[in-house]
């Protein structure tokens, strides 16, 4: 049974310091729901003194399931054989914006794969297009590691926002996850490019990845402080089946809330999605994730025909629905608990 007063007291000082100490996060983490009520309601006071009641959505188009890379943990790395593999035309992610457009989406989020067919040109002419058709949209591109000197050129194309989760902020705990090739180095260095050169940015990382601990995730919110970036990604890591990770114990719900209303607590006015992984978990992961201090929702954009192949893990929700069916779906969930989607661009307060 934890110490309620304990409990608030804690709270109150991250809140009024924005700041947190390993032992309170070890404290916290550590909460069941009651008694974690505290610090959900706080964290949505705060939410909601900055952003209100309103939810932004972002539309999501999974635009290829090619990658060279081999992340440990993902369903679509390179030596998943077992990966239906695809990739959308520039008329196919057209197709998708229209009818985003249509639904009220003013945010198209292209994620993908590191795919050697979109190479610079043509992720430059991606943007572009949507940027010529679309002036008054957010464009997020959420593609990898790239030089900066690419980074560069997406910028100018009109892509505004970038989201490369850094997945852990421990060296360690990054190797652990990654092959051999993959440098924890250079990630942190990308995400200090796109902010150099003006890119909205979103890091982020998996709740309950293996071999995360209370010292690593006091290292992740560490890095966000430095960071102050506009978004943060977390939901729970989920096992693929035929990945190395496959069997491993999911992230849990709890963990994923609790560290959603810490984000929120000591970064107030970051952009924060309650993710689709998050609703994998719990059938009412998402309106959770809300109130636990999240303000962000990202409904799927990409046609029906290729959501199953974008596998990156088990048991993903939304696969069989059209644009239309989750744009809705997204809307009522919100509305049942008192907020309500936005039709903008959703730009960060920061
Ligand atoms: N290739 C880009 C990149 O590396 O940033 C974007 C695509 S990648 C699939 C997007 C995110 O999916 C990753 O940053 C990772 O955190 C998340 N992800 C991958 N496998 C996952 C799993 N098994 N469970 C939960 N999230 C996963
Ligand atoms: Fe490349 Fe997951 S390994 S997107």
């Amino acid at each position: 049974m934890a110490d309620i007063d304990k409990i608030k007291e804690i709270v109150d000082r991250i809140h009024d310091t924005q700041n947190i100490t390993k032992e309170e996060l070890e404290i916290l983490l550590s909460l069941n729901e009651e008694d974690a009520e505290y610090l959900t309601t706080k964290a949505r006071e705060v939410r909601e003194s900055v952003y209100g009641k309103d939810v932004y959505i972002r539309g999501l188009i999974e635009f290829t399931n090619y990658c060279k890379n081999d992340c440990l943990y993902c369903g679509i790395r390179r030596s998943n054989k077992n990966a239906d593999r695809y990739r959308l035309s520039l008329e196919d992610i057209m197709n998708c914006c229209e009818t985003g457009y249509e639904l009220g989406f003013r945010t198209f989020v292209l994620q993908g794969g590191e795919d050697a067919y979109y190479n610079e040109d043509r992720v430059c002419e991606v943007v572009k297009t949507i940027r010529d058709k679309y002036p008054d949209c957010a464009i997020t591109l959420s593609i990898g590691e790239w030089p900066k000197e690419s980074y560069e050129k997406f910028y100018k194309a009109g892509a505004n926002r970038y989201l490369l989760r850094h997945e852990t902020a421990d060296s360690c705990h990054y190797a652990k996850l990654h092959p051999e090739e993959m440098s924890f180095d250079n990630r942190i260095q990308c995400l200090k490019d796109l902010k150099e050169i003006g890119f909205q940015v979103g890091c982020g990382f998996m709740v309950g990845s293996p071999y995360q601990s209370v010292d690593t995730l006091f290292k992740d919110l560490q890095w966000i402080k430095e960071l102050q970036p506009h978004m943060v990604g977390i939901g729970p890591f989920i096992s693929q089946q035929d990945t190395p990770f496959a069997g491993k114990e999911s992230g849990t719900l709890e963990m994923t809330l609790r560290l959603l209303s810490i984000i929120r607590l000591i970064h107030p006015r970051v952009l924060l999605p309650s993710t689709t992984a998050l609703g994998t978990i719990h059938p009412l992961g998402r309106e959770k994730g809300i109130l636990a201090g999240g303000n962000v929702v990202m409904p799927n954009l990409s046609p029906t025909s290729v959501r199953k192949k974008y596998a990156l893990y088990d048991n993903k929700i939304c696969t069989g629905d059209e644009a239309a069916e989750c744009r809705y779906c997204l809307q009522e969930r919100m509305e049942s608990i008192g907020y309500h989607v936005v039709t903008d661009r959703g730009d960060s307060k920061l």
